[in-house]
């Protein structure tokens, strides 16, 4: 009996992997490694209950047939979804690889839960599919939604897709809604960015934008602790929540400052103009996580915290691989 882990080898699949083998689960990994590395699930390879291969599921045949030669004889009960394209500028310069990366890797995992039979699906959704909404609170429910990346629209197409295979072929859906998650093995994302730029050119922060965009961000601990809690808490067929900070997040002048601070105190840091990094950002976003609440669970670090964590995390991340 094993859980299946798309995208394992990534930021929050390998984070993922190593919880469910902490807790004695089975664990099957795929992950093709356009971005996650081995290194990040270094420490997993040797481990008998963890099984990793190779594969681009965005093709189906390869797919099935990666699951063929490394299943051996397991039962798989339910597939967490976490491969996608993380890069989402690249997708808005061209759509194909959100087509590609995120949404045919969730038609396909579909296609092998239908044959399968597994019968449950946990999947990586995003604050982006609610589009720009002028920093209103995101709450579930709220709808119609317009998405303003194409990542985003391959998110929600994605749990469209799902929702309609609840229908017929499997018995239970979690959509799970990230914000900004952070933390290590970082594999992406402004923090990342700021941290590598300054590697560069250690005088001076060049950000994208006005430095006025306001996210709220979620340590990658936090993030797993939730979906495990959800994920035993509620048991309706279709389970969406969104999962995040529990206030109004940082802007990312103050991620600029905190990782001035931090990694390269001299430097100074210049702005562009206008608040948006790149087409399809989402400027201002505010989160409602009242739902899970309710449910039962809250985040113990403000975005604020977070990020100052993370930085510290990041940052000696970036250290280690250059001593490498
Ligand atoms: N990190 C965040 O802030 C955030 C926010 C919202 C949603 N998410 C979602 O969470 C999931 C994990 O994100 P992450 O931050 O760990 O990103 P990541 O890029 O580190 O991990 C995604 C993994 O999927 C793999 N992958 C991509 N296309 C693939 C394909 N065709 N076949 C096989 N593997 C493929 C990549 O190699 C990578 O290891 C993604 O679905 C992402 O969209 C992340």
């Amino acid at each position: 009996m094993s859980i299946l882990i798309t995208g394992v080898a990534g930021f929050i699949g390998s984070n993922l992997a190593r919880a469910f083998l902490c807790k004695g689960k089975k664990v099957i990994g795929l992950d093709n490694l356009c971005r996650g590395t081995l290194s990040n699930i270094g420490d997993l390879l040797a481990l008998p209950d963890f099984r990793f291969q190779r594969v681009n599921i965005s093709n189906l045949n390869e797919y099935r047939n990666a699951l063929n030669s490394i299943l051996g004889g397991c039962t798989v009960t339910e597939v967490w979804h976490m491969a996608a394209n993380s890069n989402i500028p690249a997708g808005v310069n061209d759509a194909g690889v959100d087509l590609r990366d995120t949404f045919m890797t969730t038609f396909n995992t579909l296609e092998i839960m239908k044959e399968l039979k597994i019968s449950t699906i946990a999947f990586a959704s995003s604050s982006a599919i609610y589009g720009d909404l002028g920093g209103a609170k995101l709450v579930e429910d709220i709808g119609p939604l317009f998405p303003a990346s194409n990542y985003g629209a391959m998110k929600l197409a994605s749990e469209a897709a799902i929702s309609a295979a609840v229908e017929s072929f499997i018995d239970k859906a979690y959509f799970f809604r990230f914000p900004n998650v952070i933390g290590v093995p970082a594999t992406h994302g402004v923090m990342l960015d700021f941290i590598r730029k300054l590697k560069v050119t250690p005088d001076n922060l060049v950000v994208l934008g006005d430095g006025t965009q306001q996210k709220c961000y979620l340590h990658v601990e936090e993030l797993i602790d939730a979906m495990l809690f959800i994920r035993e808490k509620s048991s309706d067929r279709r389970n969406y929540f969104n999962i995040g900070a529990d206030d109004e997040g940082v802007t990312v002048k103050y991620i600029a400052e905190q990782i001035v601070k931090t990694v390269s105190p001299e430097a100074s840091i210049s702005y562009g103009i206008g608040n948006k990094g790149w087409v399809g950002d989402v400027p201002k976003f505010s989160y409602s996580i009242r739902k899970l609440h309710n449910l039962g669970w809250k985040p113990k670090l403000s975005s604020a915290q977070a990020v100052a964590h993370a930085v510290k995390q990041i940052a000696l991340q970036e250290i280690d691989s250059t001593v490498c």
